[in-house]
């Protein structure tokens, strides 16, 4: 589908710092900034339906191309008319390009200037992804956010490999731009460079004449430390256009969205809230709580009572607990709600503060809160 009237536009309403709040809008829908997206690897946020994501505050969902590419195929989720269709979640979404998914999870890898060679995780079967590949798959899929194809080095790597793969992934992302056909999917490039700022600075050179509608930081939460992770952070976010949404890929914790924010990052997406979720985990202003552990099963309070998540109005600790302990299939359900009900509080909270000015004392009261120990 071609279109003449620009679908996509982001307005910026408030600014304190580097911070900002804005509005997305896309085909699907219009988004509050900054926010955080919720994974729906396989087209399913795990355990969670699409009125329960709708309810919590959910704005955008985050799926992949290279799981759906190899299951079921992009054919069959265009049938549907793409992941709106198929999932029933009738919002927006953001598709990844899968360059990162086939480093993490394809074998026998294999990087050449046409693309990555791998064997499928599903059936050992040979394929390869390119650019061309990926836009042709993101655009079966539907998303109203498309990702680049790129490379996002290991950690740690060589600094000539990372300026090598910056290169290639500058070179994938003419190709992105020259292969995609639909004009109601805004192309998002990602600025790689790792840790290092002078790669960071090449990377961002190289990328931000794409003029995309929005950017992304690329090639963090790897595996470095967090010393090393916001200083790039900064660096990058520091040097993107003013006028376009800034999208940190794979973060993170609650501390990490606030110092994102605060560095002026706009998206995140993370599996954290639910993968926590699963392994009983709770996020609270006061930090994360061990549901496994023996004080929540005696506990006749909500695991936080100021969160209007279904499992906060209706369930006790104890309850919760038990359910965890007895491996009841709930429990992983309302811990992954409660998280990610926990995280869009978050961000509207964020968005809240920086709309009156006072984001920076409100991150400070709440880093107090979830630190309450320090060093
Ligand atoms: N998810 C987390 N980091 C990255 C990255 O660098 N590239 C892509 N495509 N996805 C990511
Ligand atoms: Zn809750």
């Amino acid at each position: 589908m071609r279109q003449d009237r620009p679908v996509f536009e982001f307005e910026l309403h408030a600014r304190e710092g580097r911070a900002r709040t804005a509005s997305f809008t896309t085909p699907h829908g219009t988004v509050q900034t900054p926010m955080f997206m919720p994974v729906g690897t396989q087209g399913s946020v795990k355990g969670i339906s699409p009125q329960e994501l709708k309810d919590i505050g959910s704005q955008m969902i985050l799926g992949n191309t290279y799981h759906l590419m190899l299951r079921p195929g992009p054919e069959l989720v265009a049938a549907h008319g793409g992941l709106p269709g198929f999932t029933a979640y009738p919002g927006p979404f953001l598709t990844d390009s899968g360059g990162f998914q086939v480093m993490s999870l394809g074998h026998m890898r294999k990087i050449t200037e046409e693309g990555v060679t791998f064997k499928s995780h599903l059936d050992g079967s040979k394929v390869l992804l390119t650019p061309e590949r990926s836009m042709a798959v993101q655009e079966a899929l539907g998303a109203d956010v498309i990702m680049a194809f790129d490379e996002c080095p290991p950690f740690p790597a060589e600094p000539e490999y990372i300026r090598r793969s910056l290169e290639r992934t500058v070179r994938w992302l003419e190709r992105c731009e020259a292969a995609r056909t639909r004009r109601d999917q805004a192309l998002f490039a990602i600025v790689q460079g790792g840790i290092h700022p002078e790669l960071r600075e090449l990377s961002l050179e190289k990328t931000l004449p794409f003029g995309t509608l929005g950017f992304a930081i690329g090639g963090l939460a790897v595996g470095e430390s967090k010393e090393e992770m916001f200083p790039a952070v900064a660096f990058t976010a520091e040097r993107l256009p003013e006028h376009k949404p800034r999208y940190l890929m794979g973060v993170g914790h609650p501390e990490d969205l606030i110092a994102g924010i605060a560095l002026g990052v706009d998206m995140f997406d993370c599996v954290y809230p639910t993968r926590t979720g699963r392994f009983g985990y709770a996020l609270t202003d006061r930090g994360r709580l061990n549901m496994n552990s023996s004080a929540p099963r005696q506990q006749l309070e909500p695991i936080d009572p100021d969160c209007d998540c279904y499992a906060c109005r209706h369930y006790t600790r104890a309850y919760l607990a038990h359910l965890v302990r007895a491996e009841e299939m709930l429990a992983p359900r309302m811990l992954s709600l409660h998280n990610l009900r926990y995280l869009h509080r978050l961000v509207e909270r964020a968005r809240l503060a920086i709309a009156r000015g006072e984001f920076s004392a409100w991150a400070l009261t709440w880093a107090e809160q979830y630190f309450p120990k320090g060093i």
